[in-house]
């Protein structure tokens, strides 16, 4: 093992051997998410914007903004809410594409909220409603990708206003909006910079046929970290890729914002789940699907670093592959990995999930009562 990975891991391993959970335990290393938080500051040239629905944690929040971020993508009230309780300077941009009447009503009135994104005409109207027609708005038109697989999670075919729908909203939100922005996803895990760069070529098509001003630019999330089978280029490269397009198509003058979410905290999370029974291949686990292994599950498929905590000393064995099912009496709560193990792994053991700290614990359910967890920061 690497000497920094050691040097994180021995902590979490001494507290699982004195602790002995019977619990899933969810484990963040804050002081990771602030470096993290604050080496993407320093190698985008522009703003970044945290995606809170990624980890949503007040240790997390705090942590990013303790790297330097300012800005916060919120999706929700309860969201718009937890961030102005616990940081209140900052500035909020409410991402969702199709929002609730009153939560715009609130974010607006209540908290300030000033900026706003839509990809539709009805959306716009609805915006324009709840403030009582406010001049102060900033306004951000989301446009589609078109369909690719080179992300982990694709995001497209939900929100997006096509070319075309783009052009006319945007001709209609400049009229109303203090400040005009333009904003796209490329989907979560983007293993490929280039996906960026055919994005911000779209965009500038978009602003160019709509012939009026736009002042901001947000590439969105989608910033990648490293699993097993998942090895994507270093951040520079998406960087760089990311300023040449702009630059490229004229764009240099806009205003620019990222929202990075995985990328800022995956890796300074963990799950420790403790072995229940085991049938042959197959590990009957206390936290699953339904509890903070969604990724692990059949909707994503990612394959996570494991590593195996004996609750006895044995022998070292050699390694084997195994499957892992949760704690519910769902048959959606399988993940078929395969997961690489030392082949003694028993009843009582514990496994540590790695790069968990990122769309995890916020998917917790109480499916079946098993909402309980332990948290844990080191
Ligand atoms: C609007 C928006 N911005 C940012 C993000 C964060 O994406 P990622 O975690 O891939 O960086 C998401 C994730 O779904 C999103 O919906």
């Amino acid at each position: 093992m690497p000497a920094a990975k050691q040097r994180k891991c021995q902590p979490l391993h001494d507290w699982v051997s004195q602790n002995r959970p019977a619990l899933p335990v969810s484990v963040l290393w804050p002081e990771k998410v602030e470096a993290n938080a604050r080496n993407f500051a320093r190698g985008f040239k522009g703003k970044v914007m945290y995606a809170v629905k990624c980890n949503p944690d007040p240790e997390a929040i705090k942590a990013v903004y303790r790297g330097g971020v300012r800005r916060f993508d919120v999706a929700s009230l309860h969201e718009i809410a937890l961030v102005s309780d616990l940081l209140p300077d900052v500035t909020l941009y409410f991402m969702h594409p199709v929002k609730a009447p009153e939560a715009i009503r609130k974010a607006y009135s209540k908290y300030g909220v000033r900026k706003f994104v839509l990809d539709s005409e009805e959306e716009l109207l609805k915006i324009m409603r709840m403030t009582d027609c406010a001049t102060d708005l900033d306004l951000f038109v989301r446009i589609a990708l078109p369909k690719h697989d080179g992300a982990g999670v694709a995001l497209h075919g939900k929100f997006g206003a096509l070319p075309d729908e783009a052009i006319s909203l945007l001709q209609k939100a400049r009229a109303v909006s203090r400040k005009l922005g333009v904003s796209f996803h490329v989907g979560s895990q983007c293993m490929e910079p280039e996906l960026y760069a055919q994005a911000i070529r779209l965009t500038a098509d978009i602003i160019d046929r709509a012939g009026i001003k736009v002042d901001v630019l947000d590439v969105g999330g989608g910033f990648p970290s490293h699993y097993p089978d998942m090895t994507p280029p270093a951040d520079h490269v998406y960087f760089s890729t990311i300023h040449r397009a702009i630059a490229e198509c004229g764009l240099k003058g806009l205003e620019l914002i990222s929202e990075p979410g995985r990328r800022l905290v995956v890796d300074a999370g963990a799950i420790v789940a403790r072995v229940e029974g085991r049938k042959n291949d197959l590990l009957y686990l206390n936290d699953g699907v339904y509890g903070g292994l969604y990724d692990a599950g059949p909707s994503v498929r990612f394959r996570f670093p494991v590593a195996l905590l004996r609750s006895r000393l044995r022998g070292m064995k050699s390694q084997a592959v195994f499957r892992f099912a949760g704690p519910t009496c769902d048959s959606h709560d399988m993940m078929e990995g395969p997961f690489s193990l030392p082949d003694d792994v028993a009843e009582g053991d514990w496994i540590v999930f790695e790069r968990m700290g990122g769309y995890s614990d916020t998917f917790r359910t109480n499916f079946n009562g098993f909402a309980e967890y332990l948290k844990i920061y080191l």
